[in-house]
């Protein structure tokens, strides 16, 4: 089974609500609202309070993507805000295990997102706890970027990690993700795609959906 997480950065920022409701009818699986800091990524976007605003306005899983230094100090806001999964930096956390653990004690799924220069090693020791790897396609912080081939391989290594220990995850991607490069990542073993412009960039979102399942 493959999920659709549209991104809303791409989306209207002026009107997000309505964005949500949007992409949700056209059938996305997951809403992915990328948290950006200006400091762990050089744009700043949204916090707490716009997800906890949007919460009523779609009851699809709520796919939170912390692009921020000191993690741990923005969990319990956005899981009191309605994040159904959280997603932080392996590269901007010192104590990951413990952040896994707190998101776990809100009783939400937790994420490790790893940088286009960050191995799978960084993962390994976490993977029993974790619901979720998030492999970066592109350097974290802008929409609209270019795919970087390089990430497929990790996916792979990812993929057999999984199978050789017999664990069940999920593997999501991020960046620069369209019907072409959907398809080399499902291959490489993706179920979770992310896509900013290649959904709010076209006119049909529904079908801009549909494109991406492989
Ligand atoms: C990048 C964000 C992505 C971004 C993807 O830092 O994490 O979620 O919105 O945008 P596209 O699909 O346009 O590359
Ligand atoms: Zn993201």
């Amino acid at each position: 089974m493959i999920y659709i997480a549209p991104s809303i950065l791409s989306a209207d920022f002026a009107a997000l609500g309505e964005e949500v409701k949007r992409v949700d009818k056209a059938g996305a699986d997951y809403i992915h609202i990328d948290v950006m800091d200006g400091t762990f990524v050089p744009n700043i976007t949204l916090g707490s309070p716009v997800v906890e605003k949007l919460r009523p306005h779609s009851e699809k899983v709520f796919d939170v993507h912390l692009m921020v230094e000191h993690p741990e100090t923005q969990i319990d806001a956005f899981a009191k805000a309605g994040a159904d999964i959280i997603t932080f930096h392996a590269e901007a956390a010192k104590h990951a295990h413990r952040i896994v653990q707190q998101i776990h004690a809100h009783g939400l799924k937790a994420g490790l997102a790893l940088n286009p220069g960050t191995s799978v090693s960084e993962a390994d020791a976490l993977l029993d706890e974790l619901d979720m790897v998030l492999i970066m396609t592109v350097n974290p912080g802008f929409g609209g970027q270019k795919f970087i081939p390089s990430t497929v391989r990790k996916i792979q290594q990812l993929r057999d990690m999984m199978n050789e220990r017999k664990l069940d995850f999920d593997i999501e991607v991020d960046g620069g993700i369209n019907p072409s490069t959907a398809k080399e990542v499902i291959a490489a073993g993706a179920n979770v795609l992310v896509a900013g412009s290649a959904v709010f960039g076209s006119d049909n979102l529904a079908a801009a959906i549909t494109s991406l399942r492989g």
